[in-house]
């Protein structure tokens, strides 16, 4: 029987088996209690309180402005509507890359008034520290490597990263580095898929991809752009599961027509 079919809770450890055994993870991001209750209920692996709530929840260009407060409330909402699922939250930018006391004193915000289980950052051996002060707290730590929007300023463009050697060079030692440290998991973003499958088969722990092809351990989209609530954005991995943008268009517009026709409220919606 597949472990995904049989665990009541998925833990670090779950992922850790799931990669063993060759299962895929997978994973979605989610802001809200409503949205969270339904992917794990679904089913989905875990659940990322992503600092991509900047974009699709607040309407900023990037993941920057966004706070640790911010987070907090989103991520706390997330964990009221997951049973199963493991929720981990990324540290929004400003709040790790200090130095390590600053790292963990936000992961440990995170972990007391959240009750999310594992907290996420950007960054390979620069972030060595602060991932071994979070980690010897006890707190899990996931990786991100490749295209890391809170460094979109440095990278200038969305474009997909470690396409030249030296950089290539630089993502494997990282993934072995933090993998080394501890982090239970690392998100592989935006990178050749050859890359991302020689970083999957040399490091023990699982990748999870987005833009990284399908020789990772898991796969992780932004919960707005794969169900079309989200139209604007459109890159080539991205594939959209829904139109949910002309749904909730339609609906909303049968509303207006129906409230200015006086046809809704009918007789029996009313007291
Ligand atoms: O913030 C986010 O949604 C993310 C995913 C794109 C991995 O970091």
């Amino acid at each position: 029987m597949p472990l995904h079919s049989n665990v009541k809770r998925v833990t670090t450890h779950v992922l850790h088996a799931m990669k063993l055994k060759g299962e895929k993870i997978a994973m979605l991001t989610a802001y809200d209690y409503s949205f969270a209750r339904l992917l794990d209920q679904a089913g989905v692996d875990i659940i990322l309180v992503g600092d991509s709530a900047s974009n699709v929840m607040a309407g900023f260009e990037t993941t920057l402005p966004i706070t640790l407060d911010n987070m907090i409330y989103h991520a706390a909402s997330v964990v009221r509507g997951t049973s199963r699922a493991l929720v981990v939250v990324d540290l929004p930018f400003g709040t790790y890359q200090g130095n390590s006391k600053e790292a963990l004193a936000s992961a440990i915000r995170i972990m007391k008034e959240t009750g999310a289980s594992a907290i996420k950052l950007e960054g390979g051996v620069e972030i060595k520290e602060s991932v071994e002060r979070i980690l010897s707290a006890g707190i899990p730590v996931m990786g991100h490597l490749g295209l890391t929007p809170q460094a979109i300023h440095k990278f200038g463009t969305y474009v997909v990263r470690a396409t030249d050697k030296k950089e290539a060079d630089k993502l494997k030692s990282d993934a072995q580095e933090l993998a080394k440290t501890g982090c239970f998991a690392i998100v592989l973003e935006k990178i050749p898929a050859k890359l991302a499958g020689e970083v999957s088969g040399s490091i023990h722990i699982p990748t999870i991809g987005i833009g990284a092809g399908a020789e990772v351990d898991g796969q992780v989209l932004v919960l707005h752009d794969m169900l079309g609530i989200t139209q604007e954005f459109s890159p080539r991995f991205l594939r959209r599961y829904h139109n949910l943008q002309a749904e909730i268009k339609g609906a909303v517009q049968n509303y207006i027509a129906d409230v200015r026709s006086v046809k809704f409220p009918n007789e029996n919606e009313q007291y």
